[in-house]
């Protein structure tokens, strides 16, 4: 019966060049790597490392149940804390992931009586989070001021919700903030900023939304995930004390899930805290990335990530293979991750590479895009 039903969806998939596999890393493998988002490169750090195995020797191997019941800890609260007071917010929420920070802050003010306006580049956990909420959602073109303030003008629901990222994922662009947040005070909005590649990246670390002077605002609400830059697991909402208490309540991606583990909130303090007292990290990320665009012939990116079109899914593919087969792993987008369409190779920067990696990573990268396009 599957076989009627899946087979024949996974051959249209194969013949456009689009199925994904799942590669498992081994153990101590010797590649350059590109791909995977430890943006600062803190996830093998012996202080990051230490701080999480000594969590599970306090807390044990689970949270042990929802945040709600015994799934929250000391570890948890400090994380919460500190990453509120870093990136200047009156309180933080944690969640098990940023995928679930993203739907529960959505849908906890989502409903009949609130508009989503999304940007049509943000992350698939929004786009769901969008959905479950049952609001009206009306996508605008990539950040399209104008647009956002159009669709804010001439709408009848009493609530709103602008949705965007602060540095994309797959263009890594920045948002226009400060203008995206004068519209949302002029239209009786709230601003959702995902700053799941701006933190300890952008803004010296502590995210665009800081940078812009933006955080702490009652209209202004942030995301952000740990498990990239802050080299581990889970995500958070940052934002005043009343939607972290209203969160507590409605959100059900933090009610009816198990808190975060302990091991994963302690690693996330442990990067924290070295980012905050190795405060040029950040700048070795833009340094890198500035090197990667320049030997592909692309413009520089606002973010760790920096993105090659390539001609189609296939040639991706295939350049990413060759890049793997020299030493030096990248990732691909492809439809559907890819709002508008075009294939990319993504080569995500990090404050780990060293002057000799860097220079061998562009000559095989280079070199994987001509064979293969
Ligand atoms: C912009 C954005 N938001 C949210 C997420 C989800 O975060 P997590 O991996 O913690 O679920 C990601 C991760 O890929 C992301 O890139």
């Amino acid at each position: 019966m599957l076989a009627d039903w899946l087979g024949p969806k996974a051959a249209a998939l194969e013949s456009r060049g689009l199925t994904r596999r799942l590669r498992a890393r081994s153990a101590g493998e010797r590649l350059i790597d590109l791909a995977g988002n430890d943006y600062l490169g803190l996830a093998s750090d012996p202080r990051v490392v230490d701080a999480a195995a000594d969590a599970v020797r306090v807390w044990g191997t689970g949270a042990t149940a929802s945040r709600l019941v015994t799934g929250t800890t000391a570890l948890h609260e400090e994380l919460e804390t500190s990453l509120a007071a870093y990136t200047g917010h009156e309180s933080a929420l944690v969640f098990s992931s940023g995928y679930l920070a993203n739907l529960g802050v959505v849908t906890a003010l989502g409903g009949p009586g609130t508009l989503v306006v999304s940007d049509d580049h943000v992350h698939a956990s929004l786009i769901d989070g969008s959905r479950l909420s049952r609001s009206r959602v009306e996508v605008v073109p990539h950040s399209d001021v104008d647009a956002v303030d159009k669709v804010l003008a001439e709408r009848n629901e009493p609530h709103a919700l602008i949705l965007t990222e602060s540095v994309f994922s797959v263009l890594s662009d920045e948002a226009p903030l400060e203008e995206l947040s004068a519209v949302a005070l002029v239209r009786q909005a709230v601003l959702v900023v995902d700053e799941a590649h701006g933190l300890g990246v952008s803004g010296g670390g502590r995210g665009s939304v800081a940078a812009a002077g933006l955080a702490g605002l009652d209209h202004v609400i942030v995301t952000m995930t740990l498990s990239k830059a802050m080299a581990s697991q889970g995500g958070v909402v940052l934002g005043p004390f009343l939607l972290r208490e209203h969160l507590i309540n409605r959100a059900r991606s933090f009610i009816y899930d198990t808190g975060l583990n302990p091991a994963a909130c302690a690693a996330a303090l442990a990067a924290l805290h070295v980012l905050q007292a190795e405060p040029d990290r950040p700048a070795a990320i833009h340094t890198a990335a500035a090197r990667l665009a320049s030997a592909c012939g692309v413009a520089p990116s606002a973010g760790a990530v920096v993105s090659v079109p390539m001609p189609g899914p296939r040639e991706a593919v295939r350049a990413a293979e060759v890049c793997l087969e020299d030493g030096v792993r990248v990732g691909c987008f492809r439809p559907p991750s890819v709002p508008d369409g075009i294939s990319r190779l993504r080569l995500t920067a990090h404050a780990g590479l060293s002057d000799t990696d860097l220079d061998r990573a562009c000559t095989v990268i280079v070199n994987a895009i001509g064979r293969s396009t």
